[in-house]
This record gives structure tokens, C-alpha cells and sequence, in this order.
């Protein structure tokens, strides 16, 4: 189990999760040291260097392994919504691959702008992500797979890119209406506009930030906000999502400290994507965590980041292998999700690609709930892999037809 605790709480013994150096943004003052706290004089020198949180590791004797557990809490979550009709991924990858590449034009043209201090343009914007939400209803792994498993150079635009797209396929699955869509995909498109006002040494520092630098680059929300609202057209809706991707449920966020409730729905939804997608991204790919370990660490931060219910739902929605996770097998072969299976989460579709000697073989689509309801209960994932560390692109696996 993965918990978020006070520097104060922290004792000898415990271990610190390794975490992407990513989410310093969404988290700051994270202690992000991997390993074992060997002392109290190491806590005291943690605290004094202004540290205040960290994930720390809690091992249960007996406990069952992460996705037998993230199983266990979809079960209380209780019924999810029903079903809904989708076009198989095989057909609608490729429109969705489109999608997601016009979005990431429109993603340099908008950021080029703000950047020069032009208009930014919106309605080209608006465009853009239409088609995303209407990829999202028709089969929403496929932006899932696509958010994962591209690799652009510059993680500024792939990052707006997967948050646009993660929050419409969860906004999706929550039932909202394709307006709010629109505007959900707009606003996670351009949420961290404000950035191109802070300036780039501190945006681009590898190195820790001080106080001031950091008090620079928590203005953020607000001048994206400002910026957007000098367009006139840009709705309010929209504005707020960008104004409040910040804020936390229990009002620690920033800039306003608002609580849940002062915080607008599109702003808590972008601040869920937002968190997973820094989780499991990384600018120099070697502090990625695996999908379903971020997904673990978001449910440590319920009741403080985020409200218990939606955290789960998002888990729901996104599921305990989300689409385009490299899986292995019980039969030593490895896999990559392509569809989630929201009634049986243990058992997604996926495309077997790879021996167990992570040799190319010709892949081999597989419906594990099928399988399994035929008697072929052999089969089963075993855990998430990592394609970085094997250094496996699974992009051109699942983009191409067998
Ligand atoms: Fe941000």
C-alpha cells in the first residue's frame, strides 16, 4: 500500500517511493528520494531542508499484489456506468491517431502565440479537440493507448496533448454531454498556458527550485487565466478549469486555496489527468511509473489531492491495466493492453507481441474475459511491465493492423 504522510510522520524503516521527477509541480515540497530511512537525524535534515510530504511504501505481511488489491477496491466502488456501444479499436486507431496529431499542431500554434503575446486561436482550438471527443466516445482505449505510447521530443505538447485527451475519456465515461467535452478538452489542452509567461530558466531548471522561483512558477494558473481572458470569446467554464487545475480537494493547492467545492468540476477532472499523466511520464523516461503504480498513488492521495470518489472512479474508468500498458503473462509471453474491461479489470483484451525472451512474435489478439469464461483460466496477467526499461516501442504494435 502507497501512503502520503508528513515529513513529521516519517521513522526510521520507512521506505520512500521513487517518484517522477515530474510532479514536483503538482506536489511541491515532496521528499522524492528513493530508499530507506536509515535515521532520525536524516528525517531532521529532510524537514529543515523544507521538505513536507512523501509517498512512503507500507508493506502488509500477506497482503496480495497491487492488482489484486486496485480489483478488490473497484469492487466497492460499486456499479460503474453502463456499457456503452464503441467501434472496434482496430478501426478507429488510426482516426485517432489523426486526432491526436492535429491536437498536438494546434498545441505548438497555441503555445507560439502565447509565447509572442498573440491571440491564441480558439476556435481552431474548439476544432481540433472535437475530434478528439468524438474519438473518445467512439472507442476510448485508443486515446488511452495513444497517450502512453507516443513519444514526442518535447514533453510541453505531449503533455498538454495526453491531459486534453485522458480528461475527455474520463469525462466520457462520467456521462458528460459533448459541450462540456469540448470544453474540458480545450481547457486540458491549454491549461499550463501560463507557463509561457513564467520565465523559461526557471521552467526548464532541473535543479530544485527556491522559494522565489517557485513562488514565480505557482502564478501559472492565474496567467494562463489572464491570458485567456484577454480573447473575450474563450468561456468562463474554461477560464476556471485553467485558473483551478491546482487546487486540492482539501484546499492545500494553489493559487486560490480553494477547497472542492470552490474548485469547478472540468478544473478537478484536468487535475486527475494532469497528476497521472506527470506520474507516468517523464521528460528523460527513467522515473516513469508504471500506470497502474501511479493509479496506487493517486488513491494515497485521496481525501488530501483529491475527492475519494472521483480518485476512484478515475481508477475505474482508466482501469487496473490501462490501455497501452505492457503486461506480463503467466505463460512468460508479454502483452500490451489495448481495450480495458470495466466488469472484469483483471481481464482486458490485449495484442501478445512479444516471447519470453522479449523476441517479436506475430501477434496474437487475446479477450481474456472470453478466454477465461471458455475454461482458458491458464492465462492471466501477472504484473505491468515496464517498455522503457526493455527499451520496446509499442507504439508500432498497436497502430498497425496485425
Ligand atoms: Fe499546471
Amino acid at each position: 500500500m502507497i501512503k502520503k504522510v508528513a515529513i513529521d510522520e516519517l521513522k526510521p524503516g520507512m521506505e520512500i517511493v521513487r517518484l517522477s521527477s515530474d510532479v514536483w509541480e503538482h506536489l511541491p515540497n515532496l521528499y522524492t528520494v528513493p530508499g530507506v530511512i536509515r535515521s532520525d537525524a536524516q528525517i531532521a535534515r529532510i524537514r529543515n531542508e523544507g521538505f513536507r510530504h512523501a509517498f512512503i511504501e507500507v508493506r502488509v505481511p500477506g497482503e496480495p499484489p497491487l492488482e489484486k488489491r486496485l480489483d478488490q477496491l473497484l469492487k466497492e466502488t460499486g456499479e460503474s456506468p453502463p456499457v456503452r456501444e464503441r467501434v472496434p479499436f482496430e478501426e478507429e486507431i488510426e482516426v485517432a491517431q489523426e486526432a491526436y496529431e492535429k491536437v498536438m499542431t494546434q498545441a505548438h500554434r497555441v503555445i507560439h502565440d502565447a509565447k509572442l503575446g498573440r491571440k491564441v486561436d480558439y476556435a481552431a482550438s474548439v476544432e481540433a479537440v472535437d475530434e478528439i471527443v468524438a474519438s473518445a466516445v467512439r472507442n476510448p482505449n485508443t486515446l488511452l493507448c495513444l497517450s502512453k505510447l507516443s513519444r514526442f521530443d518535447d514533453y510541453t505538447y505531449s503533455h498538454c496533448i495526453n491531459v486534453s485527451a485522458i480528461a475527455v475519456v474520463f469525462g466520457e465515461y462520467l456521462g458528460l454531454s459533448h459541450h462540456d467535452l469540448n470544453q474540458l478538452g480545450v481547457a486540458g489542452l491549454m491549461h499550463d498556458l501560463g507557463k509561457t509567461a513564467v520565465p523559461e530558466r526557471i521552467i526548464n531548471k532541473r535543479a530544485r527550485l527556491n522559494d522565489n522561483e517557485f513562488a514565480e512558477i505557482k502564478r501559472h494558473p492565474e496567467y494562463g487565466f489572464e491570458i485567456l481572458k484577454k480573447q473575450e470569446t474563450v468561456p468562463d467554464e474554461i477560464l476556471l478549469a485553467v485558473r483551478d487545475h491546482h487546487e486540492k480537494f482539501n484546499g492545500s493547492g494553489y493559487p486560490g486555496h480553494r477547497t472542492r467545492e470552490g474548485t469547478s468540476p472540468l478544473a478537478r477532472i484536468i487535475s486527475l489527468a494532469d497528476v497521472y499523466d506527470a506520474l507516468t511520464s517523464d521528460r528523460s523516461y527513467k522515473d516513469a511509473i508504471l500506470p497502474n503504480k501511479a493509479l496506487a498513488i493517486m488513491y494515497g492521495m485521496r481525501g488530501q489531492d483529491f475527492d475519494p470518489l472521483e480518485v476512484q472512479n478515475f481508477i475505474k474508468c482508466l482501469g487496473i491495466f490501462p490501455s497501452g500498458s505492457l503486461v506480463k503473462l503467466s505463460s512468460g509471453f508479454y502483452g500490451v493492453v489495448y481495450e480495458s474491461n470495466p466488469a472484469q479489470p483483471l481481464l482486458p483484451k490485449i495484442k501478445i507481441i512479444l516471447d519470453q525472451d522479449l523476441h517479436p512474435i506475430p501477434s496474437e489478439l487475446v479477450d481474456l474475459a472470453a478466454r477465461h469464461a471458455m475454461g482458458g483460466e491458464d492465462l492471466e496477467i501477472l504484473e505491468c511491465a515496464d517498455p522503457a526499461s526493455y527499451r520496446i516501442n509499442l507504439k508500432p504494435y498497436l497502430t498497425r493492423r496485425r
